[in-house]
């Protein structure tokens, strides 16, 4: 693709003396109004280095570059050179290009040889995989995706929750209260009721606390009948969060969770000891954060036991020596800024340089419009059980709207589950907000559903235009001057963007960026098709849309490729 930033700083570059190409480059702007010009640049540096008033730089350099075929217009207005460019070379480029590429259209190298982990989802076994995983693991697999596409060697790491005291809790409660069959029909409703049953009596008759410990600390030592248990919660478990997994089209190449740290743990209790980190403290062992403004880790407990903060510095020492990273993303929830900053703190200590390359990336609570959500006492969503919703309440809204579909469930299925991710990733990943049923399945609003209205309408004018034409358009061969007008060709800037956008998103770990890039390109598609036909009479007229057409359809796929979400052909 023509980088016309790059392009605009030769000629300035060659028009102007006192400041280097690429500093040039850096101040060139793409202004908000586009009656400003597709890029501008502002002159008060120049001026200060060439000792002249802004405005009259400004002027000078209009002259000088005017005549430059990329441009249709250059207009100096006060310190700013607006400059237009020739439409029908830019598009012409633009959409030839991505006609070109296709699925590959935005994809880039910029991470060969650079492996980066993305951690998400992480729930924990036995316990329900609630609305609020939901973030994780759609904004983490969104994240994954867009660095994958950015080039990077990717690995995907599911760190469950698979360990820790409440397994003692877990197998308690079970061997008192609990029935195998139960656990099997439906393990994970099942083992959160005895967990729910132990706090409610354990309020009664404490000794059930100790109990619960002692398990575990048989558990942690390795006994054959804790750990056969806990090995058959875990399987039960996953067995439940990959039939989500499937639902959302989601996939790990690990699923090393906290267990998996269990023996990876006195090397570095000792290595923390080693470098003079760990302090006593009524027993237990902790690492003093106060200098940092970080109130003290617990390491170890007085019993010796680890904790869920060992593990994650475990993790990363592993992660590290494994796969090498040059980043280690965590997708978690803000409510664990503390820990991440505690641990993270700890690596740096440790004399690990890497500390830095580990990120955690929050996000904000959702709620929902009917109340909050909590695990200890039962009252949850569960996950599979709003995706059901969604995909029944979705075919539902395509009975009556007598949408264009061949197969009505896998349509409800994409429009539904896209719905869900969609709302998800359309808002900054750290603002809290509440799910509202009424937002997310509207068809009309900046959402999933009207994304891919917007797709399955290109496809169904490329099925409507028919086989011969759509090849014609697809040789790249057109007249670009077709489609020039101010609606089509903002719909072509916005593709041009397009690469960059995913870049940006990727910099600040931010899927929304994506999300609402590619609205605005399906509410452009919608202008340019609202106000001018495609199927015209005159065959280069036709040519030419189409490939417009062709080109913003590719682009919205692409997007909703990135975001996880499936672009259908019809709807
Ligand atoms: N299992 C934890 C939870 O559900 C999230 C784990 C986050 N990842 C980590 N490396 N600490 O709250």
């Amino acid at each position: 693709m023509v980088n016309y930033k790059e392009k605009i700083a030769r000629i300035l570059n060659e028009a102007v003396e006192g400041m280097e190409r690429e500093d040039l480059q850096n101040l060139i702007e793409i202004p908000a109004d586009n009656k400003m010009g597709d890029y501008a640049f502002p002159c008060f540096k120049l001026a200060k280095v060439l000792r002249k008033a802004p405005p009259m730089i400004a002027k000078d350099i209009a002259e000088k570059i005017g005549g430059d075929p990329i441009f249709a217009k250059v207009e100096p207005v006060n310190a700013y050179v607006n400059m237009f460019l020739a439409r029908d070379v830019y598009v012409k480029d633009t959409v030839g290009e991505i006609i070109d590429k296709g699925d590959s259209y935005g994809r880039s190298d910029m991470g060969e040889g650079k492996t980066v982990i993305v951690e998400y989802s992480s729930p924990n076994i036995a316990k329900p995989f609630h609305i609020g995983h939901i973030r994780s693991t759609v904004i983490g697999n969104s994240i994954y995706k867009i660095y994958d596409f950015l080039g990077y060697d990717t690995v995907r790491i599911n760190h469950l929750g698979d360990y820790g005291t409440q397994f003692g809790k877990m197998i308690c409660a079970y061997r008192r209260w609990g029935n195998k069959e139960d656990v099997m029909k439906e393990p994970i409703k099942t083992l959160l009721s005895y967990y729910t049953k132990f706090h409610v009596e354990a309020e009664k008759d404490p000794s059930l606390d100790q109990e619960a410990r002692d398990i575990f600390t048989r558990l942690e030592k390795g006994e054959p009948e804790e750990v056969e248990l806990w090995q058959w919660f875990r399987d039960e478990s996953l067995k439940e969060f990959n039939r989500v997994y499937a639902m959302l089209g989601i996939e790990f190449d690990s699923y090393a969770g906290e267990s998996f740290y269990s023996d990876k743990m006195p090397r570095i209790v000792q290595e923390l000891k080693d470098k003079g980190l760990l302090e006593e403290s009524q027993g237990a062992q902790i690492v003093n954060l106060e200098e940092y403004g970080l109130s003290p880790a617990l390491i170890t407990k007085s019993d010796g036991s680890t904790l869920y903060i060992t593990r994650d510095i475990a993790a990363a020492v592993y992660r590290k020596e494994h796969y090498d990273f040059y980043k280690n993303l965590y997708v978690v929830a803000s409510q664990q800024n503390l820990h991440f900053q505690q641990w993270i703190k700890i690596v740096e200590l440790l004399g690990y340089d890497w500390a830095k390359d580990c990120v955690h990336i929050p996000f904000g609570l959702v709620s929902l419009e009917d109340g909050t959500m909590s695990t200890r006492e039962g009252r949850v969503v569960f996950l599979e059980d709003v995706l059901n919703r969604a995909v029944e309440q979705t075919r539902d809204i395509i009975r009556e709207k007598n949408v264009n579909t061949d197969n009505i469930d896998e349509t409800a299925k994409m429009v539904g589950i896209g719905a869900v991710i969609f709302q998800e990733l359309s808002n900054n990943r750290i603002k809290d907000y509440v799910f509202s049923w009424d937002k997310v399945l509207n068809f009309e609003g900046e959402t999933g559903p009207y994304v891919q209205y917007t797709h399955a309408r290109a496809a169904s004018v490329l099925r409507k235009a028919g086989e011969e034409a759509v090849k014609k358009a697809q040789t790249g061969e057109f007249d670009a001057s077709y489609i020039s007008s101010d609606n089509a060709y903002e719909l072509v800037k916005l593709l041009y963007a397009f690469p960059e956008v995913i870049a940006e998103a990727g910099v600040k770990y931010e899927p929304s960026i994506v999300t609402r890039h590619i609205v605005d390109i399906a509410q452009a598609f919608n202008r340019f098709y609202h106000d001018e036909h495609v199927l015209v009479d005159n065959e280069d007229e036709k040519t030419a849309k189409l490939a417009l057409v062709i080109a913003a359809k590719d682009t919205i796929k692409n997007g909703l490729g990135l975001l996880g979400i499936k672009a259908p052909e019809k709807m």
